[in-house]
């Protein structure tokens, strides 16, 4: 074998998946060198606070962040900090200081990528950005070159493991929202502040990567209409299930000609679509491809290892082909009601009153909207309440919002009409 390659590793950040980085390499050392002929040593780290800090494999910690980019040994920085700022900042500052970057960071990609990534290839540099979406599956490498022969014209699926394994609670074990929530924060599957994934803004920041990368649109996640879980009650769940659906949280990306229809909702699923049966925190991800056709990619979107495997690859990447230019993408995303139709099941909270039900089939009735399945029953003890649940045929979303803002205007209504995309 010929003399192995040394790689010095900086980190900026060490909380879990730097920690799980540490462990791969330690336990994984020889086997890499014989596999990579690349020597990885993580030397130095920047923490927030020295005296909370174990000595973590022989790292060196520091506070201050130019001992990681000015430190002339270290070839490549591992950003795990999160968040936009500081981490835009050293980021970029890295690169000017010759480093090549890895980072895990969705946001700052999603909502900075253009800046970074031009930087990047002005002074040469390489951005690894695997671990930023779906974790431990190697989605942005097959997006990257492993589907480079393809024109993409559909990416769908799971990518966001907190809502998912709430999901999966609620059908699973009969859990309202609420507890299902509860669960998913024990279990360490969701934030003790959880609006970044339950409102769908996790997932549209990984869609806006993706999108980036399938279609070649520069697009800022607040323009990808989004829509959260955080309604979902476990009654939508079972007349979900009644009517042969789970219920997903999806994201979604398809172009037809010179159309691109983004958006990351909750979706009804048919029981027999594989997507109907990835469970927990786990994400699965649907690509066609004009010469591969269908494929998907299932695994660990989230969690220390998963994500640390995913870092590692790109430092191996990078530490054997040193530059590898980004993609910039300057075709603007404009986002609009897609006139693409599909069924939707709605939920409409009534009060018991004569003509409640008549009243809203009529809206309905008069936009041409045509209802497969109708049920309607009393709220347990409530006494007074109902709830009517409607599975339309295929109406154009701008044509069932209509209706629905008609209905809306109806002041004994217990909560705004609910409706969720059939896929
Ligand atoms: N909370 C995210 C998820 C992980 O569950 O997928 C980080 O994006």
């Amino acid at each position: 074998m010929s003399q192995p390659q040394t790689v010095k590793i900086g980190l900026l950040g060490f909380g879990n998946i730097g920690a799980g980085l540490v462990d791969l390499i330690q336990q994984n050392r020889q086997a890499y060198l014989q596999r990579t002929g690349l020597d990885l040593d993580v030397t130095i780290a920047l923490v927030r606070d020295l005296s909370k800090s174990r000595l973590y494999g022989g790292v060196e910690l520091t506070t201050n962040p130019s001992d990681i980019y000015q430190f002339r040994h270290v070839d490549i920085v591992v950003e795990l900090m999160g968040g936009l700022e500081p981490a835009r900042t050293l980021v970029l500052e890295c690169l000017r200081r010759g480093k090549h970057v890895v980072t895990a960071n969705k946001s700052l990609l999603a909502w900075h990528g253009k800046e970074i990534f031009r930087t990047a290839a002005r002074l040469k540099r390489s951005v690894g950005f695997e671990a930023s979406v779906c974790g431990g599956i190697p989605l942005i490498r097959v997006l990257n070159s492993g589907l480079i022969a393809n024109e993409i014209d559909l990416i769908y699926g799971i990518v966001n493991g907190t809502t998912n394994y709430i999901l999966s609670k609620m059908h699973q074990d009969r859990l309202g929202y609420k507890q299902a929530l509860a669960e998913a924060q024990e279990a360490g599957f969701a934030e003790p502040n959880p609006h970044n994934d339950v409102s769908g803004i996790d997932a549209a920041e990984k869609l806006a990567v993706l999108a980036g990368l399938a279609f070649g649109v520069d697009v800022l996640p607040n323009q990808i209409p989004c829509q959260g879980i955080e309604r979902l009650t476990l009654e939508d769940i079972r007349s979900a299930e009644e009517m042969g659906y789970v219920i997903k949280m999806l994201a979604y990306g398809k172009q037809s000609g010179r159309s691109l229809d983004l958006r990351v909702q909750p979706t009804l699923i048919p029981n027999s679509h594989p997507l109907a049966n990835v469970a927990n925190e786990n994400n699965a991800v649907f690509i066609h491809g004009s010469a591969v056709s269908d494929m998907m990619l299932y695994g660990k979107g989230a969690g220390r290892y998963p994500t640390a495997s995913a870092v590692l690859s790109d430092i191996v990447e990078i530490a054997r082909s040193g530059f590898v230019p980004s993609r910039i993408n300057d075709n603007q995303y404009i986002s609009k009601l897609t006139t693409q139709k599909s069924r939707f099941y709605i939920r409409i909270d009534i009060p018991d009153r004569p003509g409640a039900i008549g009243k809203i089939t009529t809206h309905f009735g008069k936009h041409k909207i045509s209802i497969s399945h109708a049920a309607a029953d009393l709220v347990k003890r409530t006494g007074s309440r109902g709830r009517v649940t409607i599975l339309t045929h295929d109406v154009s979303e701008k044509r069932l919002q209509k209706a629905l803002s008609e209905i809306e205007q109806w002041p004994d209504l217990h909560s705004h009409p609910l409706a969720i995309r059939v896929f």
